[in-house]
């Protein structure tokens, strides 16, 4: 009986213990609603019957109605206490994390310290490997939840938690931002990809290099744009000298699936659409209409294109 997909150990714990939980309110239900059902039809008062006998105190059934649910609690927390065990982050002060996840209005930026990898709103792992993330909040209390993989938990600023991430099989693993966090809140998605380990480390030796420069056309005129534009003030592109943090990280912009945090498919013409007009794509975003012409549009979708 598994109503849910559980995709790693953790959320099989957590989908086991429900499914007993359940069964054992499921019984409850049946026996203490049979029981009101039964003495309704079958002890009801008849036309002609006087007013029933009253009676008081029952010692035997008042000693079961105590030691039955105290065996079933009893039996649940025991369960209980062994799957929090599978789930439970190691202990602060300071284990290092494989990961670092920190949400901001209205995006993930997602950083893996060992490989010095920085990449937005999608999150690549390998498969049948716990990893250990650090999550935390940028700005307002955000919340990580990838449902099929188990364990949610809230990211507020200036303390963050610890979360153990796995997935049994390769795959792509929707999540979304689960605490109120202002007019975007339901814009701000993420992605788990969950690859081989081979597959993995492929990606993220991939994501290690600075992507080339761009030498002739559009796309070496886009980067001479970006560099001298505003978008260095909230953007970082390694190997280049944009290297704020306000946005996400754009060094391996065109390896991700979606834009904005999920509204988007990433494409060239949702990338103009982007830049053209952000607020007309997802209203409320940090990120302003700069009013750029089409030939400077088109010149930046070039650039960030090349940047695979
Ligand atoms: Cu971030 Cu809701």
């Amino acid at each position: 009986m598994v109503p849910f997909n559980s995709g790693s150990p953790q959320a099989e714990a957590a989908v086991s213990l429900f499914n007993v939980v359940f069964l054992i309110s499921l019984l409850i239900f049946v026996i203490v609603a049979g029981g009101v059902i039964f003495s309704a039809i079958r002890f009801r008062q008849r036309p002609g019957e006087g007013d029933p006998p009253q009676i008081e105190g029952n010692r035997w059934l008042e000693v079961t109605w105590v030691v039955v649910p105290l065996f079933l609690l009893g039996f649940v927390s025991v369960l209980t206490l062994q799957k929090l065990d599978l789930i439970k982050p190691p202990a602060p002060p300071d284990p290092q994390p494989d990961l670092i996840v920190t949400g901001y209005q209205w995006w993930w930026d997602v950083e893996y310290p060992q490989a010095g990898v920085i990449t937005a709103n999608e999150i690549h792992i390998p498969t049948g490997q716990r990893v250990l993330l650090r999550l935390k909040g940028g700005d307002v209390i955000h919340s990580f939840w990838v449902p099929e993989l188990g364990g949610k938990a809230d990211m507020v600023p200036g303390h963050p938690v610890y979360l153990w991430l796995e997935a049994s099989q390769p795959g792509t693993y929707n999540g979304a931002c689960t605490e109120f966090c202002g007019n975007q809140h339901a814009w701000m998605r993420l992605r788990v990809v969950a690859q081989t380990p081979e597959a993995y480390q492929a990606w993220l030796a991939a994501q290690a290099k600075n992507p080339p420069a761009p030498t002739s056309g559009a796309a070496a005129q886009g980067a001479q744009f970006f560099q001298q534009s505003t978008c260095v003030n909230c953007h970082a592109i390694r190997g280049t000298a944009a290297k704020a943090r306000v946005g996400p990280d754009l060094t391996h912009l065109a390896s991700r699936e979606t834009l904005a945090a999920g509204v988007l498919t990433n494409t060239s013409d949702h990338l103009a659409q982007w830049l053209k007009d952000p607020q007309a794509v997802k209203p409320g975003n940090h990120m302003p209409a700069f009013g750029l012409s089409n030939d400077q549009i088109q010149q930046l979708v070039a650039y960030l294109e090349t940047l695979k």
